[in-house]
């Protein structure tokens, strides 16, 4: 089963490092943990859009569009690593971000504005409403917008992670036997991906997604429906993954960017055991459910599980005292 991949724009930094968490699975005394760096992918500090953008941003060029236009929540890590992109190939980049502008700007929205991007606040609306209508405006000035859905995951989003199995794959030739990989999931471009690239590159371990905003039936079946179409584009055929897509909705607590006791504690215990940062959104919260698994004994001793680490620690400036 070979994949046809589509043109790539290759800016961020392959491969991400493997590296043994030591001290934090002693600590738990559960399953021996990994850590695959995603946090590690340049572009503005990191995160899992850079893959999906090497795919996105190359469709872009090569249809002649000249803007990146996206959407997302005020921290989104998508938007800017998109207005990230966007710099760093010349193209313009509007971001329609949910809600009004808070009163300070920090973490990513900071960061959107160094790399920019115009913001425009959808105030209620649909982001993707108020992105067909910024498409609108632009456009009558001539310009030609690259829409990316929320979190840059359609098919070219998702066959960054398919590609990502694939080096995963050659890392684990001389690494550990990995039985679980867990990360933090949400719009789904990255779980439809993995378990894709996992059937293609015959990976065999559970590929467990931590939902981070939705019950675990809608993003199975958004998963599945996703895998299923990247598979088509990458001339794989009809093929099902829906077997390979487990999705656990445990920790998603008070909502969506509500920092709670999970978060805290999985982000404070993996930067003092590990040196690693967590963010407040995705990745706490997806540890958060991987150490609580691990005391309930969903794995064993001789288990390995791998953590994607998926990136967004450029968020952390903006919850302050919150992860205290
Ligand atoms: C840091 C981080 N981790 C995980 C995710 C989830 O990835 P996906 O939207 O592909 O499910 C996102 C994106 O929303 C993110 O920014």
């Amino acid at each position: 089963m070979n994949p046809t991949y589509p043109r790539r724009q290759p800016i961020a930094h392959l491969p991400t490092p493997l590296e043994k968490m030591e001290r934090l699975s002693k600590h738990l005394g559960g399953p021996e943990l990994w850590i695959k760096r995603d946090d590690q992918t340049g572009l503005a500090m990191g995160g899992n859009k850079a893959r999906k953008l090497e795919f996105l941003v190359a469709d872009a060029l090569a249809h002649g569009f000249d803007h990146l236009l996206t959407t997302g929540a005020p921290q989104s890590n998508h938007c800017r690593q998109t207005a990230a992109a966007a710099a760093h190939f010349g193209l313009g980049c509007s971001l329609v971000l949910r809600g009004s502008p808070p009163a300070q700007l920090h973490g990513n929205l900071l960061l959107d504005r160094l790399l920019g991007a115009h913001l425009y606040w959808a105030d209620g609306r649909e982001g993707s409403e108020v992105m067909n209508d910024v498409a609108a405006e632009l456009r009558s000035m001539g310009r030609k917008p690259y829409p990316i859905p929320v979190g840059g995951s359609n098919v070219m989003g998702a066959t960054g992670f398919v590609m990502a199995i694939q080096e995963l794959t050659n890392q684990l030739q001389s690494g550990p036997n990995v039985d679980f990989i867990v990360f933090a999931s949400s719009s789904g471009g990255t779980q439809a991906g993995l378990v894709l690239g996992a059937r293609v590159y015959g990976f065999r371990g559970r590929i467990l997604g931590i939902s981070v905003d939705h019950p675990a039936d809608q993003l199975k079946t958004l998963v599945s429906a996703l895998a299923t179409a990247t598979a088509t584009h990458l001339g794989l055929g009809t093929l099902s993954v829906a077997d390979l897509v487990d999705v656990n909705d445990d920790y998603l607590g008070e909502g969506y960017a509500q920092v709670g006791e999970t978060e805290r504690e999985a982000i404070q215990m993996t930067a003092q055991l590990e040196g690693i940062l967590l963010d407040p959104v995705y990745t706490g919260r997806a540890m958060g459910g991987l150490i609580d698994l691990i005391r309930w004994g969903a794995f064993t001793r001789g288990q390995t599980v791998l953590f994607w680490h998926t990136g967004g620690t450029a968020a952390l400036g903006a919850f302050g005292e919150k992860l205290i």
